[in-house]
C-alpha cells in the first residue's frame, strides 16, 4: 500500500494503462480484459488488474493534470515496480490534418512546466517516448485502420486556457494535440529506466471546434485501448 493506492505489491501488473478518468479505467477493464480485479479505490481513483490475451495488466486512473499523474505513476513506478506505463486519453487537436476520432500516438510532449521542472532548472528537458512501444503502437493502429498521427504533442497545465498565444505557438511547430498528463509521464519515465507511451483519442479540435458525438466516443476510445495494449504485448 501507498499513500494513494491501496493495492498489495502484487495486485499491481508490471504493464500499466493510465486513463484519466477513473471510470473510463472501469469501462476499459470490463470491455478488454479478463479475470478482473479491483485493486484500487482510494479517494475514488478506480484500479483494475485483468489479462488481456493472457498477458496481464493494470488499468488504473490516473487523474487530470500533471500533478495527479505524477503521484500514481511514481508510486506505480518506485512502491510496484511498474515497468510499461502507457496513458490512454482524450486530447484537443490542433492541425487541420487531425481530425475528431483520429488517434495521435506522441513522440515527444512540450510542456510549460512540469512536477518535474524543479529538477530540471535551466534545462529544457525533452522528454520522449519508448521507441519500440510507439513503433509497435502505429503497427497496432495500421493494422485496425484506424487514422493515425505520430509526432509532438503540447501537455498543458491548464484546461481553460488564458493564453491563447501559448496554443498559437504550439499550432504553428506542428504540435499535432494538446492534453494535460504525458510529459510528466515520459520525465518520470526516463528518470527510472521505464517505457512509457501516450496513446490518445482526438475528443475535440481547438481551431474547428469540432467535438466527438457521444454515441461515437465509445468506439474511438475502444480503438485506442486496444492499440495501447497491442503496444504493450508485442
Ligand atoms: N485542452 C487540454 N486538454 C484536453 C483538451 C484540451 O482542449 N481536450 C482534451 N484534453
Amino acid at each position: 500500500m501507498t499513500i494513494h493506492i491501496g493495492a498489495k505489491p502484487e495486485d499491481i501488473a508490471e504493464t500499466v494503462l493510465l486513463p484519466g478518468d477513473p471510470y473510463r479505467a472501469k469501462w476499459a477493464a470490463e470491455t478488454f480484459l479478463d479475470d478482473v480485479t479491483l485493486v484500487n479505490e482510494v479517494r475514488g481513483m478506480l484500479g483494475f488488474t485483468g489479462y488481456w490475451k493472457g498477458n496481464r495488466v493494470t488499468i488504473h486512473g490516473s487523474g487530470m493534470g500533471m500533478p495527479s499523474l505524477s503521484i500514481y505513476a511514481n508510486e506505480l513506478i518506485r512502491d510496484y515496480n511498474a515497468q510499461t506505463l502507457i496513458r490512454i486519453g482524450s486530447c484537443g487537436g490542433m492541425q487541420k490534418h487531425v481530425d475528431v476520432r483520429d488517434v495521435i500516438i506522441a513522440m515527444t510532449a512540450t510542456s510549460l512546466s512540469t512536477p518535474s521542472s524543479g529538477i530540471f532548472k535551466e534545462i529544457n528537458f525533452a522528454p520522449c517516448a519508448d521507441y519500440g512501444l510507439l513503433r509497435a503502437a502505429v503497427d497496432a493502429a495500421q493494422a485496425k485502420g484506424t487514422p493515425t498521427h505520430v509526432g509532438g504533442i503540447y501537455s498543458s497545465d491548464v484546461f481553460y486556457d488564458e493564453r491563447p498565444d501559448l496554443n498559437e505557438q504550439m499550432v504553428r511547430h506542428g504540435i499535432l494535440g494538446v492534453e494535460m498528463e504525458a510529459a510528466e509521464l515520459y520525465n518520470l519515465a526516463a528518470r527510472h529506466g521505464r517505457r512509457a507511451l501516450a496513446v490518445l483519442t482526438v475528443s475535440d479540435h481547438l481551431l474547428t471546434g469540432a467535438a466527438l458525438p457521444s454515441e461515437d466516443r465509445e468506439k474511438s476510445f475502444g480503438d485506442m485501448v486496444e492499440i495501447a495494449l497491442a503496444a504493450a504485448f508485442t
